[in-house]
């Protein structure tokens, strides 16, 4: 069975409650749900900290066994090259994610130290994003 990572960010458990405007109704606990349902046959592995320690800890931990990783790293995106030497160091591939349209908001969540780290990166589809990186990831094409 295929295991897939999905790794959120600081203040992305209060996904629901936290500027709903921008990020949405829905608790990712909840929208956990939906996905698993979607991918029966894979094992999602879940983990949200706000801590870039842990962060770092959990791909360092998985990052070479996982089949791929969905990374929504939150405000650490636009900061962290601890995060994206943690990506450059790992072997599963990875999918850089943003509920928000980034490009439309401010100039400094226009960079991401993480891309360049990432197959790709889905931004503004909100939680379907999420979705669409793991269908990406499970795919058997060339990639
Ligand atoms: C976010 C965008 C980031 O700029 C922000 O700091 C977040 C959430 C998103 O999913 O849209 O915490 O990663």
């Amino acid at each position: 069975m295929k295991q897939i990572l999905i790794i959120n960010g600081p203040n992305l458990n209060l996904l629901g409650r936290r500027e709903p405007d921008i990020y949405g109704n829905r608790s990712f606990v909840d929208y956990l749900k939906t996905l698993e349902a979607q991918f029966p046959d894979l094992q999602l592995r879940y983990f949200q900290s706000n801590h870039e320690g842990e962060l770092l800890d959990k791909i360092h931990e998985l990052g070479f066994t996982v089949d791929g990783i969905v990374i929504n790293a939150g405000a650490l995106t636009h900061t962290s090259i601890a995060l994206a030497d943690a990506l450059s160091a790992i072997t599963a591939p990875a999918v850089e994610v943003h509920i928000s349209n980034v490009h439309a908001r401010e100039s400094f969540r226009h960079h991401s130290y993480l891309s360049a780290k990432c197959k790709g990166v889905i931004v503004g589809l909100g939680l379907k994003g999420y979705e669409l990186a793991i269908r990406f990831l499970v795919m058997n094409d060339e990639r």
